[in-house]
């Protein structure tokens, strides 16, 4: 039997889908385990009615995702604007300002993002927050080149606070390398009532910053499957 929390994300999914991908479309493919889900409903209506798609995908897992579903896979050079994306987020808060991240995949997520028109955001019920910092505990993803971590971690901590701790990898001896060959700091411990958009600009302005996992003004809507069942 499949458990509460993932039977919220693929309705949530399966929803959403539904109500954004036409025929014809262009579609971001965000990372995560409730994407996997969105490419399982694509999939199935490419099956049944012939929906006719191209994906770009967001991530290593992504683009694997889209092949082991058999999906028609392009890039942003050969479609460099998109109908739509469907992601995951770690957080969402009621603004639809957004903490992703958590995989590893912000950068290309990011980018992917801001060549669709909409971003539409498919997750749990835990992810839903009134602000940001609410839910999440494991802080803010941040991208960064791996030479400048160091500074970049000690500029953060000096400049907002909290701890901005390198990822390490699980099954590896070292940090987590992501899938364009850059470390992650996870800060933590930054407040709440923060004006994201701000320190989202003054990160990004960091030397050797890569990106950060704060989507601001981004999502255009988000969908979440509920403890209930509903979306
Ligand atoms: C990947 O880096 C993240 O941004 C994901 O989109 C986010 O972690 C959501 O993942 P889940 O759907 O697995 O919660």
């Amino acid at each position: 039997v499949m458990s509460r929390i993932k039977e919220a994300k693929k309705s949530a999914a399966y929803l959403a889908v539904d109500k954004h991908v036409k025929s014809g479309d262009l579609v971001g493919i965000g990372s995560g385990s409730t994407v996997i889900f969105a490419v399982e409903r694509l999939a199935a209506r490419v099956k049944k009615e012939k929906l006719d798609i191209k994906c770009v995908p967001t991530s290593f897992q992504a683009r694997d995702l889209v092949i082991q579903n058999k999906l028609t896979l392009t890039n942003l050079e050969v479609c460099p604007e998109l109908d739509v994306c469907i992601d995951g987020a770690d957080e969402v808060d009621e603004n639809l300002d957004l903490i992703k991240g958590g995989g590893g995949c912000l950068l290309q997520e990011k980018i992917v993002a801001s060549c669709s028109k909409k971003l539409v955001i498919v997750a749990d019920y835990t992810k839903d927050s009134k602000r940001l910092g609410d839910q999440y505990k494991k802080g803010i993803p941040i991208e960064v080149a791996p030479m400048a971590y160091v500074p970049i971690k000690n500029r953060i901590e000096k400049i907002y606070g909290g701890n901005a701790e390198l990822r390490m990898a699980v099954a590896k001896a070292g940090p987590v390398v992501t899938d364009n060959g850059n470390f992650i700091l996870d800060w933590r411990e930054y407040k709440q009532d923060s004006d994201w958009g701000k320190i989202n600009t003054e990160l990004v302005l960091i030397p050797g910053v890569v990106e950060t996992g704060l989507f601001v003004k981004m999502a255009e809507v988000a969908y979440f499957g509920m403890e209930d069942g509903s979306v």
